[in-house]
């Protein structure tokens, strides 16, 4: 938006569809600050597919003639060929996708083109357009996800006992399962997918035959024409129809979702890449090297992930403005919909496609993990247990083993490394001390701890095999 301080009256607009009713031209700044042609242009072909199911409905409906629907296919698919071998040329002057394809649509066939607008608006038009792109954009979408989450089963299955500590508080808090780990994300992607399956059952109605706001008093066929398209079913007001963008804003919020599990996995490959953890590797081909330190290789993908996530949010929130102040009916506001919504949706489809392709490829590192896993206490709570399954109230073996967390600490040891009469003597039990025995080494041992969470949603590799073999079946 340069030259914001230029008013020039220097574009004719006599060749715009509404030009007729003014007395003077647009202003040039104007123009451009009201054009929508530069980003809307990516919604050509279905704006075409939807002007064919439109023509093709006021044809059987006798509103235009089979000549003039004729005329308008021959036109069209001129324009599509036009647009393949990039002869189209795109005017500003006219506006938007709706108009440029309406004008050259009529300096092909004439009137036939002239009648092509009849019961209908650009109103439902746009409202229809964005419906049939994001149905597209959502089915890439979630050809994407599907990738992602077989990928995650496929790293999940190669590492179902592969021990590392899991955190809370960014603290050791028990040992879990690489696995385990994995098969979370695949649950929060599932989610995501099921949203956006949601998403699409409302984003899949038509708005076409709302006309500007109101409806039209030619006899029209809505079905029919949802039908053509592959709609579900027709949106039942008029003016709901026109102006509400919920279906955009549902879908960009099922998008921030995404890119939230996205930027949380992000996190964690970022952390455990840094060589201070060294959890993990990722292939070159997703990391950079440092114009100034030799030595440093950056996880750029998961960085740039997290912060583009960001970037999502905000599109959902501006929507969430965009619509919080509009009456009914249709208001040029909406034009702001678009950038948004695209922007949002090509962010999360790059995202997940780089995803899917990586995370097949980080590169485990189990013997860190493992050493990992076993400092900071990570089997005290299964101690703990033990105590408890002896007949000692929770309360008391949580405090018998904090006693012995503590003397191992400044031993500088591990609880499986005591011998059993100093694991007595630490978790000063008194007359009760000899509820530990031999066989409580077993539950200190990482895979005593991890195999004995053996239930649905546990760690256990047993568990986690069979996560993995129940989701395999939903991803066909
Ligand atoms: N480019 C417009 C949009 O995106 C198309 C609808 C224009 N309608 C109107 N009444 N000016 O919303």
């Amino acid at each position: 938006m340069a030259d914001l301080d230029k008013n020039k009256n220097s574009l004719d607009n006599k060749d715009q569809a509404w030009s007729a009713r003014f007395a003077e031209p647009v202003a040039e700044l104007v123009q451009r600050y009201t054009a929508s042609v530069d980003f809307d242009k990516r919604m050509a072909l279905v704006d075409i597919q939807g002007s064919l199911a439109h023509a093709e409905m006021l044809a059987a409906q006798k509103i235009i003639s089979a000549a003039d629907y004729a005329e308008i296919q021959k036109g069209m698919s001129q324009i599509l060929s036009e647009m393949k071998d990039g002869t189209f040329t795109w005017e500003i002057v006219l506006e938007d996708v709706h108009l440029n394809i309406e004008a050259r649509l009529t300096k092909l066939v004439g009137d036939a083109g002239k009648r092509l607008h009849t019961g209908r608006s650009r109103n439902d038009q746009v409202a229809t357009d964005i419906r049939l792109w994001l149905r597209g954009a959502i089915d890439e979408i979630q050809t994407e996800l599907k990738s992602l989450r077989s990928g995650l089963l496929g790293l999940a299955e190669k590492h179902a006992e592969t021990i590392m500590p899991g955190f809370t508080h960014l603290q050791v808090a028990q040992p879990i399962t690489f696995g385990h780990h994995m098969m979370a994300y695949a649950e929060m992607f599932a989610r995501d997918a099921e949203r956006l399956t949601d998403c699409r059952k409302r984003v899949n109605r038509l708005p076409l035959g709302s006309a500007a706001l109101a409806g039209t008093s030619y006899p029209i066929d809505r079905e029919r024409v949802a039908k053509t398209l592959g709609f579900d079913g027709v949106c039942q007001n008029s003016l709901d129809a026109v102006s509400d963008r919920d279906f955009a804003i549902e879908f960009c919020s099922a998008a921030s979702l995404a890119m939230t599990h996205i930027s949380r996995l992000s996190e964690e490959l970022i952390l455990w890449m840094s060589p201070r953890i060294g959890f993990i590797d990722l292939p070159d081909r997703f990391c950079t090297g440092s114009s100034i330190m030799p030595q440093k290789k950056n996880p750029d993908v998961p960085e740039l992930a997290r912060g583009k996530t960001g970037r999502v949010n905000g599109n959902l929130i501006s929507l969430l403005t965009l619509m919080k102040g509009q009456p009914l009916a249709y208001n040029k506001d909406n034009q702001e919909d678009k950038e948004p919504l695209f922007d949002s949706a090509d962010t999360l489809r790059d995202t997940l496609r780089i995803f899917a392709d990586m995370v097949p490829h980080i590169q485990v590192k189990a013997e860190t993990m493992r050493a990992a896993a076993l400092q900071g206490f990570a089997t005290a709570t299964d101690l703990a247990d033990y105590l408890v399954k002896k007949g000692l109230p929770f309360r008391d073996a949580h405090e018998a083993v904090a006693h012995a967390v503590k003397a191992c600490s400044t031993k500088g040891c591990d609880l499986s490394d005591l011998s059993l009469d100093d694991l007595r003597a630490a978790c000063d039990l008194g007359s009760n001390a000899n509820l530990i025995e031999q066989d409580a080494f077993e539950f200190l041992t990482l895979e005593g701890s991890v195999n004995s969470r053996n239930h649905v949603g546990g760690t256990a590799p047993e568990q986690v095999k069979k996560a993995i073999a129940a989701y395999r079946k939903t991803l066909g």
